[in-house]
């Protein structure tokens, strides 16, 4: 295909998250690396969906005898080793050679969940790690035909839930890839495994052009007949779509607002997640993401209503710096500040992270 990529399998030393964007940066392709790091317009609402955790403060507590923390925690009857999951990403060829693949690996050698995006560069049925926990995350088409067909593989590979994505129809205006005039330059083999149309060689907009654009309460009901699978909603942002969601028959909530890469000019995803979680009200599980990049971010999301969090970039650069081991040093690093903020806040579990009341 001509496209070069990482080859590293190595675990990499991390200072912080923040810190590995730059460090891909030297290394990867322009295109490539704006369309990873890039978000809508200006950027302000990816800027502020890190800035808006500073809002909200952690109490310390240090008499409660607190030796280590755990991060063990449970979605439905999946143990994870952590509150952290993997956002689904697509073209994760873009970072790695083996893209998807040893993103899964690395994602289970962390206990965690991994989820595979209707446009990765790896079928739903090939990337799986053994044994671990996977999620397929589906971009609905306008051809229903490809929906079920697609969904039907998810089945049968094995997936535990299907995350709909509803707040990209189409692609937020991002300038990066329009200066690099960036197009997928790898293959998308869960669209070529229906048509002809395997995705290499097209912009986002070619990609998004053939989802459905005006998405309705009936089709989380459409996936959950065809694969009898919880299904996550994603991109709620909203506590109106939450309910609208959650009538319609959604098993979870994904709070996000797609890493601030669709619409610029919205609030912060943190900003929105206790509005959220007051609305579900425990009915069904709520996962976070959008702008996560420190354990105290990951302890005021848990505190404000979420059940999980899931970080995209950063897993995105661990990949690319050092392959399924580069992954699971992402998750370590972050679990590592989780750990820490944990006992400083006097909290042993995610249970306790959950009650806590964080300061205004
Ligand atoms: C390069 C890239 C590709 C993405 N592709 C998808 C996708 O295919 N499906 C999806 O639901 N979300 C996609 N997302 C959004 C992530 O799931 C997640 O919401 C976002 O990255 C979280 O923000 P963060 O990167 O600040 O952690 C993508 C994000 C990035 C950075």
């Amino acid at each position: 295909m001509g496209y070069h990529t990482s080859e590293a399998e190595n675990p990499i030393d991390i200072l912080n998250l923040a810190s590995l964007e730059g460090r891909v940066k030297e290394r990867m392709e322009a295109g490539a690396f704006g369309y990873i790091c890039g978000g809508a317009e200006d950027e302000w609402t990816m800027a502020e969906n890190t800035s808006a955790f500073n809002t909200k403060k952690i109490m310390p507590r240090v008499l409660k005898g607190i030796d280590h923390a755990d991060l063990h925690t449970k979605l439905w009857d999946i143990d994870l080793k952590t509150p952290i999951i993997q956002a689904p990403s697509a073209a994760q060829g873009l970072a790695h050679e083996k893209g998807e693949v040893d993103t899964a690996k690395g994602v289970a050698a962390a206990g965690s969940i991994f989820s595979i995006s209707t446009y990765a560069n790896t079928l739903v049925e090939d990337a799986a790690a053994p044994d671990a926990p996977q999620f397929f995350q589906l971009y609905m088409s306008k051809d229903d035909q490809f929906n079920e067909f697609l969904l039907k593989k998810a089945v049968k590979a094995g997936v535990k839930a299907i995350i709909l994505t509803v707040d990209s129809t189409l692609g937020g205006y991002r300038e990066a890839d329009i200066e690099t005039q960036f197009q997928f330059p790898l293959p998308m083999p869960n669209l070529a495994a229906y048509s002809n149309s395997d995705g290499a060689g097209k912009g986002i907009s070619e990609i998004y052009a053939a989802a459905k654009q005006g998405l309705v309460p009936e089709d989380i009901q459409k996936i959950k007949q065809i694969t009898n699978l919880p299904v996550f909603v994603k991109g709620i942002q909203s506590p109106v779509d939450a309910e609208i969601a959650i009538q319609a028959g959604a098993d979870g909530i994904w709070v996000s607002n797609h890493g601030g890469r669709q619409l610029d000019g919205g609030p912060a995803s943190f900003e929105v997640l206790p509005l959220i979680a007051q609305q579900v009200a425990k009915r069904v599980p709520i996962v976070f993401d959008s702008g996560i990049r420190r354990g105290e971010h990951v302890f005021k999301a848990l505190a404000s209503g979420a059940d999980l969090v899931a970080i995209g970039r950063p897993i995105i650069y661990g990949l690319n710096l050092g392959g399924a081991q580069g992954v699971q040093s992402v998750f370590e690093h972050l679990n590592h500040e989780l750990s820490i903020t944990m006992q400083l806040a006097g909290t042993k579990t995610i249970d306790e992270v959950k009650e806590t009341t964080l300061l205004d």
